[in-house]
């Protein structure tokens, strides 16, 4: 269950991102978040994986308050979420597979990592 609750941002500049948002979704269920062009949604998921940090608020995901996080454990729910920026940010080079598999690289080794070694099993998977 994710349940975020009074989350609001506002930036250096004064331009308020979100104001006292909250919604729960639940485990399986898919859910699309619409509004204008400006309405927070790209701010809203910045905060979701703590990618900007509002500054009030909860998001508690599982047994895990996001905002409370200490590095590391931050980086290992990050692993278990999947975000595909609006411009892509696809590494032309390489293949569609490899950019795909760059989402593995939180849990390879560096070395692993850097020289793009990816397992069968990585490979397979969908
Ligand atoms: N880096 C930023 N600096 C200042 N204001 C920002 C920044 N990013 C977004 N905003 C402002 O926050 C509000 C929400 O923006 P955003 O989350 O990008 O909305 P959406 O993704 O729904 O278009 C807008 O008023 C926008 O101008
Ligand atoms: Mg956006």
């Amino acid at each position: 269950m994710l349940t975020v609750s009074h989350l609001t941002k506002t930036y250096p500049n004064g331009k308020r991102g979100l104001i006292d948002v909250g919604f729960s979704i639940a485990p399986g269920s898919v859910t699309a978040i619409i509004g204008p062009s400006g309405a927070g949604k790209t701010t809203l998921l910045r905060s979701l994986n703590r990618l900007l940090t509002p500054e009030t608020g909860e998001i508690q995901l599982g047994d895990q308050e996001m905002r409370q996080l200490p590095p590391r454990a931050l980086r290992l729910v990050r692993r278990q979420i999947g975000m595909i920026f609006q411009d892509y940010n696809l590494i032309e080079p390489l293949s569609a597979l490899e950019n795909v598999l760059h989402g593995c690289l939180g849990r390879k080794s560096l070395a692993a990592g850097m020289l793009g070694l990816y397992t069968k099993e990585e490979k397979s998977r969908r």
